[in-house]
């Protein structure tokens, strides 16, 4: 595992980013792995810079996302399809782009599908990852086991809480998820992690002990021997 600790957010996202012009000079047709949530944002902005002034190029990648809630419409505007639209897709020149459906009729069959779908791109090269307040990676919630591959999971209490902040008051938010599992996660030929914020500091100080946990999904990802984790002061506070 490589860590890196930054003083700003900003640096963490401008440090990653150039890991991303490093694949893809390496390998223009780099199947990448990306996440949701706050954390990635920055990155994703970075990224859009890089492309709109001639830096990086995707037209040869394509990408796969870690999850989406289940049952979702893509078009919802809280669908993890409308985010990566908004967020990345849209604004650069990506070959090709998939997540697991929230609109899917039969959740199981679309695991099945997605795996196939990854496995017949040849696997995922570079799999970007944001980490819960509760160690959860993807949907992989704390638990005692793990799936291999995609599979619908109940989301906890704690990652419903974390996500309402996104959803109005008359929105029903979903208590489940399709995710990508720990097996299919850390089979990504590389890993980024990215952990920002004083209120990520708890459980990156769990994470960080020297054990893996059951409990923390997030600490299997450090057994992966290709792993670059970037944080902020803030989020290694209690390191
Ligand atoms: P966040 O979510 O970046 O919004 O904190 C991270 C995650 O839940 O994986």
């Amino acid at each position: 595992m490589k860590r890196f600790i930054f003083d700003t957010y900003e640096e963490v996202c401008s440090a990653a980013s150039e890991l991303y012009v490093k694949q893809l000079n390496e390998k223009p047709d780099t199947v990448f792995g990306f996440a949701t949530g706050s954390t990635p944002v920055g990155l994703y902005n970075e990224l859009v810079k890089k492309y709109e002034s001639g830096e990086i190029d995707f037209s040869k990648a394509r990408s796969f996302n870690l999850d989406e809630y289940y049952p979702m419409k893509k078009d919802h505007p809280q669908s993890y399809d409308y985010f990566m639209r908004d967020n990345l897709f849209n604004k650069i020149n990506l070959s090709a782009f998939s997540l697991p459906s929230g609109e899917a009729p039969n959740a199981q069959a679309e695991c099945k599908r997605y795996d196939a779908e990854i496995e017949a791109e040849g696997g995922i090269d570079l799999m970007l990852l944001g980490i819960g307040h509760n160690g959860h990676i993807g949907f992989n919630e704390p638990s005692v086991s793990y799936s291999m591959g995609t599979y619908l999971t109940k989301l906890t209490q704690s990652s419903i809480d974390a996500n309402s902040r996104f959803f109005g008051p008359d929105e029903v938010q979903p208590t489940e998820a399709l995710t990508m599992g720990i097996g299919g996660i850390v089979s990504s030929r590389k890993i980024i992690l990215m952990i920002t914020g004083d209120g990520k500091a708890a459980i990156a100080k769990k994470l960080f002990d020297g054990m893996i946990h059951a409990d923390v999904p997030a600490s299997f990802v450090l057994l992966h021997p290709d792993v670059t984790v970037f944080m902020d002061k803030a989020a290694a506070g209690n390191l």
